[in-house]
């Protein structure tokens, strides 16, 4: 049979990228334009800054996918776009491009779902099988979505408040350290030689929901606390504490999930998926109980166009495409 090849497009926050993914599954380029360095200076991702900056390299890095993957769009199977969720002007201008390259090159269009393509970035390095879990991890959110079988979602579980990566992000800055905060956190708990004790959110008994606002707010006292008392805050410590909350709680629930629903495969996504307390606990817990795990390498776990294209192909051939009048939708749903 033809390989199906698609073009995915991805810009639903601050990185502009786009890949070229053959049969979902092997990927041909994935070229990742961030705009990282422009919103550090505020401390945060800047929506308007964020639409501007795609604007300017959006042309420039689909260029760049075909040509490292040496496609001509002729050989495109079909334009895949993050529909959302995402910001509204950041995803826009992915949906625009890819609505004009459909039209124009006389392509099917795909609009996708950008947790959808966190999910399927384990397809990417692996062969799923179902029913599976995932845990969701990532500047935006937090998740722990079963799978009865593929392209079916069925969130179990979610942040109440915080996402993990916003409440690391919020913690590093409290401890006195750029954005993007959670690396920094991540290297200062690995660091640590005491660990300052933090409280757990478990929730209700039976839950699958997190929060973790408390938990940022338990590390804003323990900082002014040392303050007023003009001492200097334990940085690591209070890292290591954060640390050691935040992984106990996910790894618990993930677990939890994966028996709660027999499910043969534990799958970790989503930015946060880069740090290390986490993969180890994970690693050793699932070893422990028997579990596969598969956990994609970071490229593919920060925001990244080639799980776009995976999420893509698996839509494309249970749905097929997406009409040319759909919008972007910050609030799509999985
Ligand atoms: O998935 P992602 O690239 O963007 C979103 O879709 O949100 O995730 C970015 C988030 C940021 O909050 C960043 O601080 C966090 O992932 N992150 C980490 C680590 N590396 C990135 N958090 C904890 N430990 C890390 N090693
Ligand atoms: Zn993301």
């Amino acid at each position: 049979a033809q390989p199906v090849l698609i073009l995915a497009i991805e810009t639903s926050c601050d990185e502009t990228s786009v890949a070229v993914v053959k049969n979902g599954s092997e990927v041909l380029s994935n070229i990742i334009s961030s705009q990282i360095e422009t919103h550090r200076a505020f401390g945060g991702v800047v929506p308007e800054v964020a639409s501007r900056k795609h604007v300017e390299v959006i042309t420039l890095v689909i260029e760049e996918a075909l040509a490292t993957a040496g496609v001509t769009p002729d050989q495109l199977s079909a334009v895949a776009v993050t529909q959302g969720p995402g910001l509204v002007g950041a995803l826009l201008v992915g949906v625009v491009a890819a609505k004009s390259l459909a039209l124009a090159w006389g392509k099917p269009l795909i609009g996708t779902h950008h947790i959808a393509g966190h999910i399927y970035a384990n397809r990417l390095v692996a062969e799923l099988q179902y029913p599976c879990m995932t845990l969701v991890v990532s500047g935006g959110h937090t998740e722990l979505v079963h799978m009865e079988r593929e392209g079916e979602f069925r969130i179990i579980g979610r942040t109440r408040d915080d996402a993990v990566g916003e409440a690391y992000d919020k913690v590093a800055r409290a401890l006195g350290f750029p954005y993007p905060g959670g690396p920094h956190v991540d290297r200062l708990a690995r660091e640590a030689t005491e660990v300052v004790p933090l409280p757990r959110v478990w929730l209700e008994p039976d839950s699958y929901d997190f929060s973790f606002s408390g938990l940022k707010s338990a590390v804003l006292n323990v900082v002014n606390q040392s303050k007023m008392k003009g001492l200097t805050p334990d940085v690591a410590g209070i890292a290591r504490g954060f640390q050691e909350s935040v992984v106990e709680v996910l790894v618990e629930k993930a677990i939890r999930a994966v028996k709660a629903t027999s499910s043969k495969q534990l799958l970790l996504c989503g930015g946060v998926a880069a740090n290390a307390g986490l993969r180890s606990a994970l690693i050793s817990r699932c070893e422990a109980e028997g579990i596969e795990l598969i956990i994609p390498p970071p490229v593919y776990c920060t925001d990244n166009a080639a799980m776009i294209g995976a999420a893509a192909y698996v839509k494309w051939q249970h749905d097929g495409g997406t009409p040319l009048d759909m919008v972007a939708d910050p609030g799509f749903s999985l």
